[in-house]
């Protein structure tokens, strides 16, 4: 058996989408997401998608980098996932290796990991270091058998929109990401104020479904909105739900994916995902309200290097 870790190659993509799909089956991705990561990646990010190969056949991958837009410097992260036929034959440690090298040759200090919560992956982080931090719960709905509740009422004032309303000008867009992401329970805190940098990889990611992404405007404005992220076949997941400060506490986040979700069940979309940091009360009550279940759950690990 010949086993090596390269990067990745354009034509990879296909194989790499494979691996995560199989290894999270509660994610969406596209080989044009995965070839997407690796092209739009900010310089400062220092990321590098690597491919476990075992005599030819790409059997584990995992994407490395620095947390760069994060309040704190040296963090970084790194999540090898292996293909479940072939566990326990050294691909995950030498992925793991081989990006713990390459972030400390970067300056990282830390390295956050994602680890699904079952024995044997939580063993595996813990024999290379790791120490747990916090979970996250995947959650599932089932758009095809379920019911979804009727669609709130509009308050006055209240409208609805798609992203896609926002082509020619995303920059309300982009403010309210910001603000909603830098309130996100996490322990990578992310505070970005860098709009190309945004367009490049969260506005043009070929997953974001901007005609599905429900926006909810209050006298005008931007107040909430889901991103939605699609496949284009069956699959549907919600790239992140955010409502301005000035408006939390009113429905709208629930208006915003109820919204959504209404119009990827017409679209034919069967399944749709979500993850959330178990600290969301808020996100994790309008989640249950829908219907979602919890379907795995991952812990985030820690290790510090050197
Ligand atoms: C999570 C967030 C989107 C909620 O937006 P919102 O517009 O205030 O949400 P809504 O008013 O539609 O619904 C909030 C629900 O959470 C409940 N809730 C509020 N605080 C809660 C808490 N600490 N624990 C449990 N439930 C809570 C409310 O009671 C309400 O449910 P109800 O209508 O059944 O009573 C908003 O807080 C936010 O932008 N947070 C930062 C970004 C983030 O974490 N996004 C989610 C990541 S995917």
């Amino acid at each position: 058996m010949t086993l090596i870790v390269r990067d990745f190659r354009p034509d990879d993509a296909a194989s790499v989408s494979r691996v995560r799909r199989a290894s999270l089956p509660y994610m969406v991705t596209t080989p044009a997401a995965v070839a997407f990561g690796v092209e739009s990646a900010n310089p400062a990010k220092k990321y590098r998608l690597l491919i476990a190969e075992k005599d030819g056949e790409i059997i584990g991958t995992a994407h490395a980098g620095i947390a760069y837009d994060s309040s704190e410097p040296g963090q970084s992260f790194v999540t090898p996932h292996v293909h479940p036929e072939h566990r326990g034959r050294g691909a995950g440690a030498l992925i793991l290796r081989t990006a713990e090298e390459h972030l400390a040759a970067e300056g990282a200090r830390t390295v956050y990991a994602w680890v699904i919560d079952e024995p044997e992956s939580r063993a595996f982080a813990e024999k290379h270091g790791y120490r747990p931090t916090r979970p996250a719960h995947f959650q599932r709905l089932d758009l095809a058998n379920g019911t979804l509740p009727p669609l709130p009422e509009l308050p006055a004032g209240v409208e609805l929109r798609t992203a896609a309303d926002f082509e020619a000008d995303p920059r309300p867009m982009f403010r309210a990401d910001a603000e909603a992401t830098s309130d996100e329970p996490s322990d990578i805190g992310a505070h970005f104020d860098d709009y190309d940098d945004w367009i490049r990889h969260t506005w043009n990611n070929p997953l974001l479904d901007r005609g599905l992404s429900s926006v909810v405007l209050v006298d005008g404005e931007v107040a909430a909105f889901t991103a939605a992220q699609s496949d284009g076949g069956t699959r549907y997941m919600s790239g992140m739900t955010g409502t301005l400060r000035a408006h939390r506490g009113r429905g709208l986040a629930k208006l915003a994916k109820a919204d959504s979700l209404r119009r990827a069940r017409a679209a034919g979309y069967t399944d749709a995902f979500t993850s959330n940091d178990a600290d969301n009360g808020p996100m994790l009550a309008i989640n249950k309200w829908f219907g979602y279940e919890i379907c795995a759950t991952e812990v985030r690990h820690v290790r510090t290097l050197g």
